[in-house]
């Protein structure tokens, strides 16, 4: 029998620390070399294009590939979202799909949780820390909430280009998450902030790297070709530089990439991978001064543990549709 769950479902099952801590033993796997992660596979239908992201974590013993769609005409031509994904669980011993879920809900929350784990290792650990948000969609909403799952958080500031997506963005969090919530009026104003998460659609830096103050810790999750980035060669350059996955950096993160080909640093700039520094090969944060950088592409592994921790807590739960296909 295989278990289909929809968006709720997979939603009333995921809490953001659970998933933090399934996130934290992807990235070991990773740098263990437990895990196997091959590229993921891009197809381009006329209309759009098709990606295919299949991992195996062995000492979690979990199988998985996600299937994730972005057709920028289905809103207007089918009434359907830009981004569609569905995540196809396996039993690694036998190869049998034991679960089909919803992926939306999950991809939100798995970025959300590798940003949460990032900031556990990589930002100073005073109490009553700041945290700004640059950007006000479904993936900023999961960043705040992993901050606040990571550190204590007494205040945050949010700038988005468009205010009304700001202002919904504090409507839903205040209520979520019982913090104070400012509205920044410029990019500046974010920069007072200890934790800073940048979550755009935009392809240009967000923010002078120069204004950042001594001690921040950023996690960058929005840009993902070689030639979009969010942060810009100055901050990147003052930074302890670290990474979800090294290739994934130097394939798809113009962060990087733009102040290599720059001439600003070189590729000996990139200083770890997050697994790397969870499982103490390398150390993270040394001093309250440093300025600690987390670039997230988003890599199926994390799907994959998510996409585990979702199927055995439906199971205990009961819920879902068991169907024989
Ligand atoms: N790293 C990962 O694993 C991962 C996973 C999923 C999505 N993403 C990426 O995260 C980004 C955000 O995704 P989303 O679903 O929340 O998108 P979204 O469209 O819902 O929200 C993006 C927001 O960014 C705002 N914005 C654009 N330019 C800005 C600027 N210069 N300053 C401030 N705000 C600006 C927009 O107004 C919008 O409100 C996308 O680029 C997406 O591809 C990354």
């Amino acid at each position: 029998m295989t278990l289909i769950l929809n968006k709720n479902e997979v939603a009333s099952v995921l809490d953001m620390k659970a998933c933090m801590n399934a996130m934290e033993e992807a990235f070991s796997e990773l740098s263990n070399g437990t895990a196997v992660l091959p590229l993921r596979i891009g197809i381009a239908p006329p209309d759009g294009i098709s990606l295919y992201m299949p991992a195996y974590l062995k000492q979690m013993g979990a199988l998985a590939c996600k299937v994730v769609t972005v057709y920028k005409n289905n809103p207007a031509k089918h009434n359907l979202p830009t981004t569609i994904g569905k995540v196809l669980l396996q039993d690694p011993l036998t190869g049998d799909v034991l679960c089909i879920m919803n992926g939306g809900y999950l991809t939100a929350v798995r970025t959300g949780a590798a940003s949460g784990v990032a900031t556990r290792y990589l930002s100073r650990k005073d109490a009553n820390q700041v945290a700004g948000i640059f950007g006000s969609g479904v993936q900023a909403r999961m960043q705040l909430w992993a901050i606040t799952e990571a550190r204590q958080i007494s205040k945050a500031i949010v700038f988005d280009i468009s205010d009304e997506a700001a202002s919904n963005f504090i409507a839903d969090m205040d209520k979520k998450l019982n913090i104070e919530i400012i509205k920044a009026k410029s990019p500046e104003e974010v920069l007072a902030a200890d934790i800073i998460c940048t979550a755009t659609s935009s392809s240009a830096p967000l923010f002078d790297g120069n204004k950042i103050k001594e001690g921040t810790h950023i996690n960058g999750i929005g840009s993902h070709t070689p030639n979009a980035r969010e942060l810009d060669t100055a901050i990147v350059k003052r930074s302890k530089f670290i990474g979800d996955s090294r290739e994934a950096c130097f394939k798809e993160a113009g962060d990087i990439i733009i102040p290599v080909a720059e001439g600003a640093i070189t590729e000996s700039h990139f200083y770890a991978e997050l697994g790397e520094i969870i499982t103490g090969k390398k150390p993270a944060r040394t001093n309250e001064k440093e300025i600690t950088i987390f670039k997230s592409n988003g890599l199926a592994i994390q799907d994959v543990a998510a996409a585990h921790l979702v199927y055995q807590r439906a199971m205990a739960a009961g819920i879902g549709i068991n169907v024989e296909i």
